[in-house]
């Protein structure tokens, strides 16, 4: 049988295997519910863009809000990676991991004076600014540092990505970017304002996109801004194309990244642009289906309309199934040779909105795990400790080894920041 995603993931023996470990091993060592992640399959996405890219001046810059362990981030540092960043803390996270804060590419609409101070003092590559308002904030930060703020402004291309309404971020309804009948007279804002300098201009119009042609889309009304912005004689150096690339959870046949870049760069070429900078935000296609999420089944609930099949892992554990709609793949992790019935893979969340999967043909006992895959992106990342839950443990498997990159949190932990009040129970 094929398998959603990564070719990492196999059977041997009926046994799910990620990069050539056996997952119910890990599942017994480490405990569920567990994300483990791949390395190699980390390192394999990447090279694709890699390939694409080389010879030409480019910063493949780590959307890292898909994950942002430190491990996976140090793995994308190794191998040369920038990073895109929305919040101060993910630049710690960066610093921490030993990534270089000239690498780093700073989104996001709500940027605060003190994360402004912070990216400045640490010395960001570039602060991609989403309106005029925050173009006035970094010049008053930036002066008031005494320093200057690099800048590339985020337009709307108004493009359809295709996708979720709640994942699509280039279309004029949206709240991102400066819309693209704004940009020119932003630009000159830009250029007119103290401690700023103008160095590029971007755009994300989505996420999960399963087509080139929305991309192709985006960057052709991008070039036609760079044409005016620079016709009114500002210089744009760099061309940021955010992320967006989708991943397969099921039978989406997203286009490989390669071939994804080599048209982009071919439409740039065609247009007289191709000596200029590319950068690229991708965060799920790089990480999407490298990593797992491991669960053990609970409890068998068979009903008369409906079989529950209740887990360990739940919505605070990996959202996107209830949040989205979205549909990943569960595999067992064992095969059993017994007929399969119909489940709805939930868990012990008090909501009816905790649910893994619906309707899934499977094998099942008390006691078997599951994986549920292509959950490397969004995953972790979005987890929370809704209802008490400690969040999950994560692994990584590096060089044919399984190492502990985030150990299960605590309860303790979890309330240690709470303060009784002081008349007492
Ligand atoms: N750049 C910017 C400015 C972004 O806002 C995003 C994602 C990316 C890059 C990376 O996009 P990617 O290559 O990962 O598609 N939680 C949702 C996805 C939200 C994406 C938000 N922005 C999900 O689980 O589907």
């Amino acid at each position: 049988m094929t398998l959603p995603g990564s070719p990492f993931l196999s059977r041997r023996n009926g046994a799910l295997e990620l990069d050539g470990l056996a997952l119910q091993a890990l599942a017994e060592r480490f405990g569920t519910p567990l994300y483990v992640y791949s390395r190699a399959a980390i390192l394999d996405a990447l090279s694709r863009y890699q390939r694409a890219l080389a010879g030409r001046r480019h910063l493949l810059c780590y959307a890292m809000k898909a994950n942002s362990n430190l491990a996976v981030l140090q793995t994308f540092v190794a191998a040369g990676c920038g990073f895109d960043i929305v919040s101060g803390g993910e630049l710690e996270r960066v610093l921490a991991a030993g990534g270089r804060a000239d690498r780093v590419v700073f989104s996001g609409v709500g940027k605060t004076r003190a994360e402004m101070r912070q990216a400045l003092q640490a010395g960001v590559r570039c602060f991609n600014v989403e309106s005029e308002s925050e173009l006035r904030r970094l010049s008053e930060v930036a002066t008031g540092a005494d320093a200057t703020a690099t800048v590339s402004l985020r337009v709307n291309p108004d493009v359809d990505a295709g996708t979720h309404p709640y994942i699509s971020t280039g279309l004029r309804d949206n709240k991102f970017g400066i819309a693209h009948d704004r940009a020119v007279a932003a630009y000159r804002l830009a250029a007119s304002l103290p401690g700023l300098r103008v160095a590029g201009i971007d755009c994300h119009i989505g996420s999960q996109i399963t087509q080139v042609a929305p991309f192709l889309d985006a960057l052709d009304r991008i070039l036609d801004l760079v044409e005016e912005v620079e016709r009114a004689g500002i210089e744009v150096h760099h061309i940021d194309l955010g992320g967006g690339l989708g991943i397969t959870y099921t039978d989406e046949s997203p286009p490989h990244a390669d071939e994804l870049v080599a048209q982009m760069l071919a439409r740039m070429d065609a247009r007289g642009h191709g000596r200029r900078e590319l950068l690229l935000e991708p965060g799920r296609s790089l990480v999407g289906n490298a990593g797992v999420l491991l669960t053990e089944v609970l409890y068998l609930k068979p009903g008369p309309t409906k079989n529950f099949c209740i887990v360990d892992a739940a919505m605070n554990d990996l959202v996107r199934p209830t949040l989205y709609d979205a549909w990943m793949a569960i595999e067992p992790l064992q095969q059993r040779a017994s007929a399969t019935q119909r489940w709805d893979v939930v868990g012990p969340v008090c909501e009816s909105g905790d649910w893994l999967g619906r309707e899934r043909e499977l094998a099942l006992a008390e006691g078997d795990f599951l994986a549920v895959l292509s959950a490397g992106a969004y995953g972790m990342a979005m987890a929370s400790n809704y209802n008490t839950r400690p969040r999950p443990a994560e692994v990584m498997i590096a060089g044919g080894e399984a190492t502990l990159i985030r150990t299960r949190e605590s309860v303790g932990a979890l309330f240690s920041n709470e303060r009784l009040l002081v008349s007492g129970p």
